[in-house]
């Protein structure tokens, strides 16, 4: 990996870089491919990486972060799933769709309560969004939370909640006001133990596989009224926010997982002989390691780009929605492009479970919908760019 020389990395940056590197390696590296096999959630790797500070990068140390910047975050993400992309994406939604959002938005009060054991690591965070009829168009949702003295109570149905067989704690969006469409959507934290709130079937899923994904059903689920977040009518946008810096540490675990493809296949391709020569040695290989290589470069500059203008909307207000925008949608192309070829360049060997190339092009595919599909940041960058509402 090469330092940016536009943005040096601090000591501080290589250091937390390098301690995520060791993790990985010595502790995530031997137990991937079985947890992978099993479908297991990870929780004891997990919980170390809380002890270390990777559950809640930026937060500050007040509320049990590590209170370090934008471009460590994405650093250290890197190096986790570069690994093992389920680690990758529940330190992301732990970091990004869970703290973040809770940091920016809530109160003193909800700070320490749903911050401090998730940024720790004793506990899990997850963010439920989605439901069955509203992905991509998510401002169409169904679900209702109804106000009832110093209560809300939450009836509807959430899918796809990364985390949500294990969780803690949620950020849940529901709407208050159905006649108010998207303005007419607020954001709830809700306690995992809540009585009427029922975690769904576990979803089979292709690739990331440890990463436990589920429905929540919430039949009549009452909690405090004290645990809103942000005022009635303010979800969609709270969602939206937060999902600008989810974004981009799903591009840091595609990243990862670009980079995993990629190294294994530049060792294989020259040492690998075909008609008397390493593989590497054919133009047609040659090639596809030069534009894998340059796609991976590409996407770094993105991601860094996009963390130090989020680094700098934390003084400034200023939205990063175009630069997060950018790096995912380029960074997973490109892992499930650097993905394919590894596994066309490493031949039979590659679709063999032998190997972990398989697991990469499996984990590859999901950075391409997940927080967003290509689609939809195809949308965002466009709108921005030709200034359409
Ligand atoms: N930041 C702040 N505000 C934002 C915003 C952002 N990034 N994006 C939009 N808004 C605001 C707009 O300014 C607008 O406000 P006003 O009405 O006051 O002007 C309001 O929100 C509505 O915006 P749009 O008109 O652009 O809304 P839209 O209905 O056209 O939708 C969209 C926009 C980009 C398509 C959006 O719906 C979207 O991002 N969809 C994809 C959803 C998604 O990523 N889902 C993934 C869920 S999480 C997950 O994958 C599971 C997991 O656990 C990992």
């Amino acid at each position: 990996m090469t330092d940016l020389p536009i943005h040096p990395l601090s000591a501080e940056h290589k250091m937390l870089r390098d301690a995520a590197r060791d993790f990985a390696q010595k502790e995530i590296a031997p137990i991937a491919a079985e947890f992978d096999e099993s479908g297991e959630f990870p929780h004891a790797t997990i919980r170390k990486m809380g002890g270390l500070g990777f559950m809640g990068i930026e937060v500050p140390e007040q509320y049990g972060g590590a209170e370090m910047d934008a471009l460590a975050y994405v650093l250290a993400l890197e190096e986790i799933s570069k690994v093992d992309a389920s680690h990758g994406v529940i330190m992301s939604v732990n970091n990004s769709l869970y703290c973040h959002g809770i940091l920016q938005f809530g109160t003193e009060e909800q700070k320490k309560k749903f911050i401090t054991p998730v940024a720790s690591g004793e506990a899990i965070g997850a963010y439920s969004l989605t439901e069955p009829q509203s992905g991509s168009d998510a401002g169409e949702m169904r679900s209702r939370a109804v106000r009832d003295g110093d209560s809300y109570v939450l009836n509807g149905r959430k899918s796809w909640v990364t985390s949500g067989p294990v969780a803690d704690y949620f950020v849940v969006f529901m709407m208050t006001d159905p006649v108010k469409k998207q303005k007419g959507i607020t954001a709830f934290l809700v306690d995992g133990k809540t009585k009427g709130l029922v975690r769904g079937r576990k979803e089979p899923k292709l690739g990331i596989r440890a990463s436990a994904t589920s429905e929540l059903v919430f039949e009549d689920c009452r909690i405090p009224a004290e645990n809103r977040l942000g005022e009635e009518g303010e979800g969609f946008k709270i969602a939206m926010t937060v999902l600008d810096a989810g974004r981009i540490g799903i591009a840091a675990q595609a990243l990862g997982i670009a980079e995993a493809a990629y190294e294994a296949t530049r060792e294989y391709a020259g040492q690998r002989e075909a008609f008397g020569q390493p593989i590497g040695a054919f133009q047609g290989t040659g090639f596809k390691i030069a534009d894998m290589k340059t796609r991976i470069e590409a996407s770094r500059l993105l991601i860094y780009n996009a963390a130090l203008a989020k680094e700098n909307s934390k003084t400034t207000g200023r939205r990063y929605t175009l630069e997060a925008s950018m790096a995912k949608l380029y960074a997973s192309e490109t892992a499930m492009f650097v993905a394919h070829q590894a596994v066309q360049i490493h031949g039979g060997v590659g679709y063999s479970r032998e190997l972990p190339i398989e697991r990469y092009f499996r984990d590859a595919k999901i950075t391409e919908i997940y927080e967003g599909t290509s689609e939809i940041q195809r949308l965002v960058i466009s709108r921005s760019e030709l200034g359409i509402k």
